[in-house]
């Protein structure tokens, strides 16, 4: 395997082009993120969105609803930003460096990826001719998920003279705004009101809180500077709301000064006492000293790297990009009590840092497969938001069960569109099939006594609640699918087999426990035999609209009655039509934003026939805009799953290489995490076929054109895999764990410690 690393020519970078190397230079480590933002800062005007975020922790903002209807959502939250500790200005015999003056001569920036660390290189000459190099080195530790490290060289090339740091705590930092994109918020307040804000003798401190939220950010911060390897004395003083951090020496030429900046955070979300807690850890990441943590965090991605590795062979762009999308899944996900994947991550603000149905259906296979604590850290923030998903499916007139909110991070509802949010009810089957799919994968039976089965208890009851019979069928109304450019829909299909699978499932897995428990879990949770036959009935009457005509699944009762949407004649710049026509024109067309049915049949794959499985796929094709960046991925799995292996790979080009392309135009704002795990998943499930239920492993791989193999691992039971396919043989290896049977193109197979099963490659 070649390095993992990521890199870009900034030194000719326009401004779109710095705004997106800050999402894709961001550093995190599932708590703390920040921006990769130029040290020096940008003037004012420039797009810039200097932003340092802690995973959960919010504001509550009003959301004014034009007409207050009953139960509309009139406030919601949003992630903010907890401060600016990125900022540091380096000034030569009082020149100080400045976007816009002087020259860059050269910059490249890069992600390491094996060491988990960004880097900015750059040349700068002075406006008065004196050269610099700047290396300046990130991390978000991944070992101490608090801290930030900063690591600023600079070496004199041409000159002897003075050279400054100042590194700024700003502790009242402003969220960024974008009022003419429904997918940024469209204020750009600072949310925190100061507490304490100090210039201590060997550091900075500053307590801030949240007007409405009531949440305190702690941020605690210490410099070591040294030139020619001698240490600098430095000094810290409070300027109005900042402090500022100042150490000068004098270079001689070829010299380097080396700033070291420590930053530590805290919230009281986690930590009683977020203000003692960061002097503590700072005085340990102090002590430390930043190569111990240099050392962790290579140590911990290896490890990370030996459990998820993948490795495209013969297209080497499209194996690094899938191991930057790997890599951004483990930056984004919380493990922290109360937080889970934001939309963009920790890279940006886009969606306001709200969680959506996308961890639960694109992010937990990958987590499923390869990390296990972070799946059931995921779960376990649906399970202590289950208070707040009963309370909404209160609010929504369900007598029984719990709904989740369409977007949060507290666990209550931020949808201020209900028609394309709140009725999106297949958050909740969404939910029920990562839950399922951590107990196929795992087999962890106690977890799903502890939590797994009470939420699929719970969101079982709330379908069983919400949909009715007629004429012995059963059906739900009014509700939105995957699709939101068909809205409040009537037996959107994708829903309908959601919740069939869950109201199965839930009674199929308290059956289960059951039987280990001797009723226990039933009672606690008011359960009966009664109930989980009722959810059996439900589902298996479940109404799934079929045309015989086409013969496909359409997406809904009325789906096939509108017109087609011409998407051949409509403007390029007319895309994403969200931006450019009326929801109400979209709504009554068929058009989709993203796969919906299409995304069905590779879920419940057993519950359609192939025929149907191919004109479905065909039909929505046509129609489909893939406005949304969850789309593509879902064709690509299709694809290969139908055996169209070039249609798959072009899917998977688009998918694979979203962000780094900025293929959707918007990656300035924040990564696509829910694409970055749809394009794992398209080699997982879709090239190698992975199927995975209760008691079957099985792979129906295929090398894409072009490609010469791929390889990947994974974990099931506790047996850990490493699948490798290439264009005449497959290998699957019992890397370590219990010997298990696994099928390859309908074969059954035993899987052996130190006997890899080598097959010859279907022609
Ligand atoms: C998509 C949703 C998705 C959300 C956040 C929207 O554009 O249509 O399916 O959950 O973005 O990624």
């Amino acid at each position: 395997m070649n390095k993992r690393i990521i890199s870009r020519n900034m030194t000719h970078a326009d401004d779109k082009e710095r705004m997106l190397a800050e999402t894709l230079f961001s550093t995190a480590n599932g708590y703390l993120g920040v921006r990769g933002c130029n040290e020096e800062g940008l003037p004012d005007g420039k797009n810039t969105c200097r932003g340092m975020y802690l995973n959960g922790v919010y504001e509550i903002i009003p959301m004014k609803q034009a007409e207050s209807l009953f139960g509309l959502i009139e406030e919601k939250q949003t992630m903010i930003n907890s401060g600016d500790l990125q900022t540091v200005y380096i000034s030569i015999d009082g020149e100080r460096m400045e976007y816009g003056k002087g020259t860059v001569l050269s910059e490249i920036r890069s992600l390491d990826m094996d060491k988990g660390i960004s880097i900015r290189e750059v040349r700068w000459r002075s406006e008065s001719g004196k050269e610099i190099e700047l290396r300046v080195k990130r991390m978000t530790s991944f070992v101490l998920k608090n801290l930030f490290i900063l690591d600023m060289e600079v070496r004199s090339l041409n000159f002897e003279g003075d050279i400054a740091f100042e590194a700024l705590h700003i502790a009242k930092a402003n969220n960024y705004a974008n009022p003419d994109d429904p997918r940024m918020a469209a204020e750009g307040n600072c949310y925190l009101e100061p507490q304490r804000i100090e210039a201590l003798k060997d550091r900075s401190l500053s307590l801030t809180k949240t007007r409405v939220s009531g949440i305190t950010v702690a941020i605690a911060s210490a410099h070591e500077c040294t030139a020619a390897g001698k240490k600098i004395d430095c000094v810290y003083n409070k300027e109005g709301e900042k402090v500022i951090y100042r150490a000068g020496c004098r270079l001689k030429e070829n010299d380097t000064a080396v700033l070291t900046g420590y930053v530590v955070f805290a919230d009281s979300l986690r930590e009683e006492d977020p203000g003692a807690s960061v002097m503590t850890m700072l005085d340990s990441a102090i002590s430390n000293k930043s190569a111990y943590y240099y050392d962790a965090q290579e140590q911990y991605m290896a490890a990370f790297w030996d459990n998820a590795d993948m490795e495209i062979l013969g297209d080497e762009d499209s194996s690094l990009s899938a191991c930057f999308n790997i890599y951004q899944l483990l930056q984004s996900a919380g493990t922290m009590k109360r937080s889970s994947i934001a939309a963009k991550g920790l890279s940006g603000e886009g969606y306001e840092g709200h969680y959506f149905w996308d961890t639960e259906m694109f992010l937990m296979p990958f987590f499923n497969l390869t990390d296990r604590e972070v799946a059931r850290s995921l779960i376990s923030y649906r399970y202590d938001t289950l208070k707040e998903a009963r309370e909404n499916a209160r609010l929504l007139g369900h007598k029984k069960g719990a709904l989740y909110p369409w977007r949060t991070i507290n666990g209550t509802e931020c949808s201020g569109y209900y028609v394309s949010g709140t009725a999106a009810y297949h958050i909740n089957g969404a939910i029920a099939y990562a839950i399922c799919s951590y107990y196929d994968i795992s087999g962890d039976i106690d977890f799903m006594m502890d939590k797994g089965e009470e939420i699929l208890l719970e969101t079982a009851r709330l379908w069983r609640c919400a949909g009715s019979y007629y004429k012995d069928r059963f059906m739900l109304f009014d509700v939105t699918g995957p699709d939101e450019y068909t809205c409040m829909v009537n037996n959107n299909y994708y829903t309908n087999l959601c919740a069939a699978y869950n109201m199965e499932r839930a009674a199929q897995i308290m059956e289960e426990i059951t039987v280990i428990d001797g009723g226990r879990l039933m009672d606690k949770l008011s359960s009966s035999r009664e109930e989980l036959e009722s959810l059996k009935e439900a589902a298996k009457k479940i109404y799934l609209p079929y045309d015989e005509e086409l013969g496909i699944n359409p997406q809904d009762d009325s789906f096939l009655q509108k017109p087609v949407w011409d998407i051949e004649a409509t403007p390029k710049e007319e895309f994403p039509l969200l931006m450019h026509h009326h929801p109400l024109e979209l709504y009554r067309y068929q058009v989709c934003k993203q796969a919906d049915t299409v995304l069905a049949h590779f879920l419940f794959e057993d519950r359609v026939d192939a025929e149907t499985r191919k004109k479905s796929f065909e039909y929505y094709e046509k129609i489909t805009t893939h406005d949304s960046s969850l789309s593509r991925c879902v064709f690509a799995i299709a694809a290969a799953r139908l055996g169209e292996k070039k249609k798959a790979l072009s899917y998977f080009g688009d998918s694979v290489k979203m962000d780094l392309m900025n293929l959707q135009g918007n990656t300035g704002d924040g990564i696509h995490t829910a694409n970055m795990g749809g394009s794992y998943m398209a080699i997982v499930y879709g090239f190698a076929g992975l199927t995975i239920r209760r008691d079957e492993l099985s792979l129906d791989p295929f090398v894409p054109d072009s490609w010469k193999g791929y390889r990947f691992r994974f974990k099931k039971g506790d047996s850990r895999i490493e699948v490798c396919v290439l264009t005449d043989e497959v290998t699957v290896t019992l890397l370590d764990g219990p010997e298990l049977s696994i099928k390859v193109w309908g074969e059954d197979h035993l899987l052996k410690a130190d006997s890899p099963l080598k097959l010859h490659q279907k022609k």
